[in-house]
């Protein structure tokens, strides 16, 4: 199976629920990629967006990690994969998708929107960056579409969405390949 049909099967076939959350992983995803898409975000940020949590698919089991509270490094876990496939303006906001979690958290009113399990995973991720981190950073070339992003993360897990089938990203999948 070439890369791109062994990916959509994996959206097709996973049916596990985006951890702690009620939209499963696949729906996690498109929404994200779909929430890019109404942002007029560009194409790559689109495909990094529908692709940031693959590295759950690559888990065996997320939850027994959360509940065994461990952190899988899901995004380092997406990126090493990913990256052998598609361009690096595709790969690198899912490197840092977690990192920009870190960096947001430091203003209050972000940290109050994260839902309790996003709370837990950033604890086992480390926690809020400090200062020296976030100007760090700031400075990174990936910087500006990880926060883009994460912030798109953050919101797509609603239920009840009519939402697009992975299919309809063959293409843009097949045009990000390396
Ligand atoms: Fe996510």
């Amino acid at each position: 199976m070439n890369i791109i049909d062994q990916i959509i099967s994996s959206y097709l076939n996973n049916k596990s629920l985006y951890i702690g959350e009620k939209v499963t992983m696949t729906e996690h995803m498109i929404q994200t990629a779909m929430l890019a898409e109404k942002n007029n975000c560009s194409s790559n940020l689109v495909c990094s967006s529908l692709l940031h949590d693959y590295g759950h698919f690559i888990i065996e089991n997320p939850n027994h990690l959360v509940n065994k509270e461990e952190d899988g490094k899901h995004e380092d876990l997406g990126y090493e994969f990913l990256k052998k496939y598609f361009v690096k303006d595709v790969v690198g906001p899912i490197k840092y998708h977690v990192k920009a979690k870190k960096y947001l958290a430091r203003d209050k009113n972000y940290y109050k929107t994260l839902s309790k399990a996003s709370k837990i995973s950033l604890k086992l991720q480390g926690g809020i960056m400090d200062n020296n981190e976030a100007k760090e950073f700031e400075n990174n070339k990936f910087f500006e579409d990880s926060i883009k992003l994460r912030k798109f993360d953050e919101i797509a897990k609603k239920t009840g969405l009519n939402i697009k089938s992975i299919n309809d990203y063959k293409n843009l999948l097949i045009s990000k390949l390396v």
